[in-house]
């Protein structure tokens, strides 16, 4: 029995310990990157390089970090670590099946009884699943072939922890689900159009998306059809869009085929 218990904390300790080197050397590129985004000059210059990049597209939200914001602190590095881990353990994966994860409504009409993700997804419409800010435009501009959920998870930047003034609130991190609902809810003023839903207080959504500090996905048939990068970098809408557009087009070449053959 003692036996057992030791083994089994070796275990523990050794996958801990795997999980850290397998991580280290990408936490330690991001550690420089941001040591060397506190050099005013290369910050400039990298932030312009991004935004002239030809990945850059008008959909995408642009990177702004003003000059007073330090991004190489004990805080930001927890953060990102932090952030490591969960795209590390998350289980949703291109082509695998949608963690149906517990969400919880924003207006307290719908909020009997728990409520899943996929509770979200129409018949067989694609579901976006937005784990960030709203981009209404394209939501709306797809609203007749795709329907749109946005989830609130846990601050990216609290006021109480990697602190930005670049960020549009001065959110401390939530402590209850009351915190996280109404901070949603000032975030929600802007967000008509698609349905927003606050992550549980275990986090399961953001863990189990990797959602953390931002990210995209599309579900569909229960499915993971859609993945994008770890925002903020690899938050890209115009990739959601691309998806979308092909989509659009392969629904209408199979409609016109129907047509054909009926
Ligand atoms: C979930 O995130 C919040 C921060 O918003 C944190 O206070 C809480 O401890 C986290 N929960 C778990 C189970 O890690």
């Amino acid at each position: 029995m003692t036996n057992d218990l030791t083994s089994e904390s070796v275990q523990t300790a050794l996958k801990n310990a795997a999980v850290c080197v397998m991580l280290l050397p990408r936490f330690l590129l991001a550690a420089v990157m941001l040591w060397l985004l506190d050099f005013l000059c290369i910050r400039r210059k990298v932030l312009t390089k991004m935004r002239e990049s030809d990945l850059s597209s008008p959909d995408d939200p642009p990177l702004c970090v003003s000059d007073s914001n330090k991004m190489f602190t004990l805080e930001s590095l927890r953060a990102v670590w932090y952030g490591h881990k969960l795209d590390f353990f998350k289980t949703a994966r291109l082509g695998g099946a949608a963690p149906n994860t517990e969400v919880v409504p924003l207006d307290s009409a719908s909020r009997r009884g728990a409520q899943r993700i996929l509770d979200y997804a129409r018949g067989r419409r694609p579901l976006i699943l937005n784990f960030g800010s709203s981009f209404q435009r394209v939501a709306r501009q797809y609203a007749d072939i795709a329907d749109s959920l946005l989830v609130y998870i846990e601050e990216a930047h609290p006021s109480d922890g990697w602190v930005s003034s670049d960020a549009p609130y001065q959110i401390p991190r939530h402590r209850c689900l009351e915190d996280r609902l109404r901070a949603a809810e000032l975030m929600n003023r802007e967000a008509q159009g698609s349905a927003v839903v606050v992550d549980t207080m275990e986090n399961s959504s953001n863990s189990a998306y990797g959602a953390y500090f931002e990210r995209l996905y599309i579900l569909k048939d229960e499915k993971v059809v859609y993945q994008g990068g770890r925002g903020p970098e690899g938050y890209r809408v115009s990739e959601l869009r691309d998806w979308l557009e092909r989509y659009r087009s392969d629904l209408e070449a199979s409609n016109a085929e129907t047509v054909v053959h009926v």
